[in-house]
């Protein structure tokens, strides 16, 4: 069966400020708190997954047995906007926020952007969009001017009169505006705005067109699309991402359409990842200071929940997750910065609480982790920790217990067992062999990976290893520096090692994790 990954972005739904938040103008912003004391809220599904167990959010009702991995994670770019938290979400952090212009556009753009349009100039401030056309409509309309103004975000929007300026020509003043506005005035989007009408009764229509920014390094989306996978977006995604990485894609007209096409996507026969953004959550309610809103809007996601994991094929892993926050009942109508929650839910996912981690790119790790796409980013796979074990685990498990009551050990009295498994698929168990003059001694890591190499094999996958005093496992009984060595000799770093905590139960870790920096035969010229 193919792995598909549905991953779903509930816009601005923050679960708590950063310890940064002062420095982005946010004090008491809590966004999940602040819509939990609404009449409006429900909190069963959300619940069931674990999100009350969640770092800093104990005024929600904790959930004893949860069925998802949790935790909350930090941002690590310095930006509280869409565009950024989607990015760092699939995989790229960005060290400096998008720019916005509180007092309008310098004029070394505005000079590119009249020379490169042959049109004049109005407005130039941050405004409200139906305001714009009332006050400034009759003189673009006399002039020929263009309207531009913008706002608290990252935005330059050109508003101009579909009779006057035809829709053809306001896009392609748009495309001139997003060539010019790179480097430090790299916008998150350049917006087209056309309205029609009379002075005194003008109205926007829905030509509106956004021409975003591309993220400036490759996420997850371009490396899953390289690799042949699907990447379908849903809702803003698409924009978000300027088109890049994604082989289809659906606009919505809300939060309910959005969910409603997430269901959908359960149908289709797929391999990679369905990306959905529910959008209310920010533009209705969150900008919008209405806090009861916002709850309802919770409350339907809630109750849609199990629709979608009831549905799920055994391969299937949802995650979900936010891009920010935007606190409805805080001082201001803007976004907070806030730390994300994460829900991880599959057949083949642990519910393990994973605290508090710092980036969000760890998203994109784990998903390409999971995948099985080359693809990293900035982030790390907390996969290891969170997965089940599947079948060829269990048997490596198995094989390294039996192997380990064959050890000879007459003089430590612990018994060491070990099981590898090999690209070709076979597994290769050892145990330890001692020796009257105790150096001769050879560990049961070794004695498997020997085993397997003088067999013909040499690329190796994983391992497991169990021990103990008698022939009893109670612990963990980690491989020796030199065991650790040769398994550098023969195993990719991202191996996973199984130590063992019983007969059948082990804690995943990597080989980079066991040995890092080490020395192995990439620094060697053969
Ligand atoms: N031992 C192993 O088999 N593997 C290791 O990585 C650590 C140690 C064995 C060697 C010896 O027989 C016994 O454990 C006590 O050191």
């Amino acid at each position: 069966m193919s792995k598909r990954v549905f991953l779903i972005v509930l816009d601005s739904c923050g679960i708590g400020e950063m310890p940064d938040a002062p420095l982005f103008g946010d004090h008491d912003c809590h966004t999940l708190k602040r819509i939990s004391g609404s009449p409006e809220f429900r909190f069963e599904s959300m619940k069931k997954m674990g999100v009350g167990n969640i770092d800093g959010q104990d005024y929600l009702p904790a959930e004893p047995e949860p069925l998802a991995a949790v935790c909350r994670i930090a941002e690590r770019s310095m930006g509280k906007d869409t565009t950024i938290g989607h990015w760092e979400i699939a995989g790229v952090v960005s060290p400096s926020p998008l720019p916005t212009y509180p007092n309008g556009f310098p004029r070394e753009v505005l000079d590119e952007f009249e020379k490169a349009t042959g049109r004049g100039v109005l407005c130039n401030l941050p405004y409200s969009g139906t305001d714009v056309i009332r006050d400034y409509g009759e003189e673009h309309i006399k002039t020929g001017k263009l309207i531009v103004y913008t706002s608290a975000d990252s935005v330059f929007q050109i508003a101009a009169h579909e009779d006057h300026v035809p829709l053809e020509e306001l896009y392609e003043c748009c495309r001139k505006a997003r060539k010019i506005l790179c480097g430090k005035h790299a916008v998150g989007r350049v917006i087209a705005r056309p309205f029609v009408g009379e002075p005194g009764n003008f109205t926007r229509t829905s030509n509106r067109h956004d021409f975003s920014l591309e993220p400036p390094r490759k996420t997850l989306l371009d490396a899953l699309k390289e690799e042949g996978k699907t990447v379908y977006a849903i809702g803003k995604i698409n924009d978000i991402f300027a088109g890049r990485g994604i082989t289809e894609k659906v606009y919505t007209h809300g939060n309910t359409e959005g969910m409603a096409l997430t269901l959908d996507a359960l149908d289709r026969d797929f391999e990679g990842l369905c990306f959905t953004n529910l959008v209310d959550f920010d533009m209705l309610y969150g900008h919008r200071q209405n806090v009861d809103g916002y709850a309802a809007a919770f409350a339907e996601f809630d109750r849609w929940l199990p629709s979608f994991t009831e549905k799920m094929r055994d391969d299937d892993i949802l995650f979900i997750t936010a891009d920010h926050g935007c606190d409805p009942g805080d001082s201001h109508t803007d976004h907070t910065r806030e730390h994300i929650p994460l829900v991880v839910y599959g057949k083949s996912v642990a519910p393990v609480n994973l605290g508090t981690r710092r980036g969000f790119c760890d998203i994109a790790a784990t998903i390409a982790d999971y995948l099985g796409s080359g693809y990293r980013g900035e982030g790390t796979s907390f996969l290891p920790l969170v997965k089940r074990p599947d079948e060829t685990e269990k048997a490596l498990c198995r094989a390294a217990f039996e192997a380990m009551r064959k050890a000879y050990i007459p003089y430590s009295g612990y018994s060491v067992g070990a099981a590898a498994l090999t690209g070709s698929g076979k597994i290769y168990s050892g145990c330890n062999i001692e020796n009257a003059s105790f150096t001769p001694t050879v560990c049961a890591e070794r004695t498997a990976i020997f085993k397997a190499v003088s067999e013909g094999e040499r690329v190796f996958k994983a391992i497991a290893v169990c021990g103990g005093k008698g022939f009893e496992v109670r612990d963990v009984f980690p491989p020796c520096g030199v065991c650790r060595q040769v398994m550098a000799e023969f195993f990719p770093k991202d191996a996973p090692v199984l130590l063992m905590t019983g007969e059948d139960t082990f804690e995943r870790h990597t080989l980079a994790e066991l040995l890092p920096f080490s020395f192995d035969p990439g620094y060697m010229e053969t």
